[in-house]
């Protein structure tokens, strides 16, 4: 049985710490925040002990698996420093993306937990699901043939005015890790911005891409479009083919060259609500997390790694610095070089 401890239980700590309460191999000992009513909330709903400093918790209950759920600037400033107190402390730790909204701090957990030996994972939930997982393998299997180009968009809408990158940083952790998984490594990124009407921030990006294999790509992400129909779309094409993710956990349609037939696959049985088919990302994630943990997985063979949620913040770090500097900005590959 795995021990497990969340930090940070706000709405996202709280849906980790039910699927891991769910989990027949764990049992959640402790839950952790700042604000003792959150704290306490949620130690009443799964049955945890409560604390208010991580370093306490981890004192006294040794969890072997800590989630970190904290959030903070940018949705990742308050990720450091729970993330090295658990790594010290010798747990597995399954964080919260972005990895971190500060790169060299996301390289220190990286190095951190290099050195302890554990398992540092991202939730990186967007490719944890089983239409994402057929096409990997179709790429796997070499059905695309040579793979020539990506296309990617995702869009929400989040009126949150902070930063001037919140948006790249926030949102793209996801869609740059669905196109590193498909593609491999981005080696040069080129970024152009734009805003809704009243809006401060750049709330709206597109990236054009070359990844380390040759391949290229685009990608455009928006903040400012309300849902209520797919949130996402990727396409990924090859000399034999192509195929498009719609949603990454709804569709999955294969469209072969020099042929008129297609191929779609479905994900979701007609009358399942969507709420509850974003809700399994996070548990599938969570579920891979503790079956790799579990079977003792050396840390570097671990699925959406913390070095792979590093590699996506360094593409996002170029595509500000595109921004800034209006130009072609290289990524040096491999990507979790120091
Ligand atoms: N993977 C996904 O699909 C997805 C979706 C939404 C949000 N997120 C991410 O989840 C994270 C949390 O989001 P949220 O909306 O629940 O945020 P939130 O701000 O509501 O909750 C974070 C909690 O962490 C607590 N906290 C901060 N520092 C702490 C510390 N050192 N010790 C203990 N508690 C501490 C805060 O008090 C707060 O209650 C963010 O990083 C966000 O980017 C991921």
């Amino acid at each position: 049985m795995l021990r497990v401890a969340i930090i940070g239980l706000g709405p996202i700590g709280n849906v980790h710490a039910r699927h891991y309460g769910e989990h027949p191999d764990c049992e959640l000992v402790g839950v952790c925040d700042i604000l003792p009513e959150r704290a306490d909330a949620a130690a009443a709903r799964f049955g945890a002990l409560p604390f208010y400093d991580a370093a306490e918790m981890l004192r006294t209950v040794k969890p072997d698996i800590c989630g970190v759920c904290t959030g903070g600037h940018e949705y990742g400033s308050d990720h450091y420093a729970p993330t090295m107190q658990a790594l010290e402390a010798g747990c597995h730790v399954l964080g919260e993306k972005p990895i971190s909204n500060d790169v060299a701090e996301a390289e220190k957990m990286v190095r951190m937990a290099r050195e302890r030996g554990v398992c540092y994972g991202i939730n990186l939930n967007h490719r944890f699901t089983r239409l994402t997982g057929i096409a990997r393998q179709w790429i796997n299997d070499g059905r695309l043939g040579h793979v020539l180009f990506a296309n990617m968009a995702m869009w929400i809408k989040n009126p949150r005015e902070s930063s001037p990158w919140f948006q790249l940083k926030a949102l793209h952790p996801h869609t740059i890790d669905v196109l590193r998984y498909f593609c491999g490594d981005i080696a040069a990124v080129q970024c152009f911005v734009a805003r809704a009407p009243g809006r401060q921030i750049w709330s709206t990006a597109h990236f054009n891409f070359k990844f380390a294999c040759g391949a290229v790509g685009g990608l455009t992400g928006s903040y400012d479009i309300e849902r209520g129909h797919p949130m996402e779309r990727c396409e990924v094409a090859g000399v034999a083919g192509r195929f498009v993710l719609d949603d990454m956990m709804y569709r999955l349609t294969w469209y072969p060259a020099n042929n008129c037939e297609k191929t779609v696959i479905n994900n979701t049985p007609f009358g399942v609500i969507p709420e509850k088919v974003f809700d399994d990302t996070f548990k599938n994630r969570i579920h891979r997390f503790i079956a790799q943990v579990s079977e003792g997985a050396s840390p570097e063979d671990i699925e959406a790694s913390g070095a792979d949620g590093l590699a996506a913040q360094r593409v996002i770090e170029a595509a500000i610095a595109s921004v800034e500097e209006n130009r072609v900005v290289e990524i040096p590959i491999p990507n979790d070089v120091f």
